[in-house]
């Protein structure tokens, strides 16, 4: 029987899994994030053999260093930027991460926030619940239409290519960027391979970010390159906050520099922006994308799979390597 522990509530799949072949798991009594010293104090001399962790923890070598037992940190998400994977690796420990379980919930979050953006719907919302409609009109909240338009896709994993694929039935054409191109996802869709991130922006009516969080993609888009987009543009971002400079952002909104954005991530979450959640041509999510009921029951069930197979001395499901 090994011991588990969990840094806050999942869904109960693949908790079961793990008390059904007959480990030990402990979830944290605290429903919050922990801070670093409570994460430390939770894990220091319990010898836990494994450990869910949650993009809100900063796993590291403190971390590391209290829980000297554990051969695997399991982390529920598919982004990975909260853990020290090189310093893992020297210890031996095995780091796993939630691909393609979120993939259909995210590339759907993203649209939704495209279409959400570009019909102006939130707007439309608030406008009808604050009690202004005072009858149909020509010119009122006149939005913009996905037809015909060119959709540039920056980063082109699983995520990426879901969405283009959703592009499709929408008559978007697609553009994207990638450090390679992939013929085969061309013959797939269409869809057009970018030189470079600043001549994507360059043709796109619409911009969808899907690159991990990495040195080389913070601030991936900042003043300058939101310079180079479409007046008329909208950005939509469920990947990670930081790749988008946020104050650089509310300024380009707020002088119309680009028409909207759609964001699921920010940039010191769970902090907004001075004066973001002002703007009227913003939709804004809670890092939600993931959340729907099947991808969070689905990821825990492979943060399980993925602790059964280190414990049985097997390769894990899905281990990152180092960036
Ligand atoms: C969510 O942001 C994830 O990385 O799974
Ligand atoms: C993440 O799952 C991606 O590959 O986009």
């Amino acid at each position: 029987m090994a011991k588990i522990f969990v840094t806050r509530k999942i869904p109960e799949a693949g908790i079961e899994l793990l008390k059904n072949n007959n480990h030990e798991v402990v979830v944290s009594a605290q429903d919050g994030v922990l801070s670093k010293a409570e994460l430390v104090a939770s894990l220091k001399d319990q010898n836990y053999d494994a450990v869910i962790s949650l993009l809100t923890d900063k796993i590291d070598a403190e971390i590391f260093d209290a829980s000297p037992n554990t051969k695997i940190f399991a982390n529920y998400a598919v982004g990975y930027d909260n853990v020290d994977v090189p310093e893992a690796k020297k210890r031996g420990i095995v780091i796993t991460n939630t691909p393609g379980v979120l993939t259909n919930a995210v590339a759907e979050h993203a649209f939704a926030l495209l279409l959400a953006v570009s019909k102006r719907l939130v707007e439309s919302d608030t406008f009808l619940r604050e009690g202004k409609y005072d009858g149909w009109a020509p010119l009122l909240l006149l939005g913009t239409e996905l037809t015909g338009k060119t959709l540039g896709i920056v980063g082109l994993g699983r995520i990426g290519s879901r969405l283009a694929q959703y592009a499709r039935a929408f008559d978007l054409r697609v553009v994207y960027y990638d450090i390679a191109a992939n013929s085969d996802f061309e013959k797939m869709t269409g869809a057009k391979f970018m030189a470079n991130v600043d001549e994507l922006l360059k043709v796109s009516d619409f911009v969808s970010i899907h690159v991990p969080l990495l040195p080389s993609t913070k601030h991936l888009i900042n003043a300058d390159r939101l310079k180079l987009m479409k007046p008329h543009a909208i950005l939509i971002n469920t990947s990670r906050g930081p790749v988008i400079d946020e104050a650089a952002l509310v300024e380009a909104l707020r002088n119309k520099v680009i028409r909207g954005a759609g964001l699921d991530v920010f940039e010191n979450e769970p902090k907004l922006a001075p004066g973001l959640a002002d703007l009227p041509n913003v939709v804004i999510t809670p890092h939600t994308a993931s959340a729907t009921e099947e991808a969070r029951s689905a990821m825990s069930e492979l943060v399980a799979k993925n602790i059964l197979a280190v414990l049985n001395g097997e390769k894990a499901v899905s281990e990152v390597a180092v960036n």
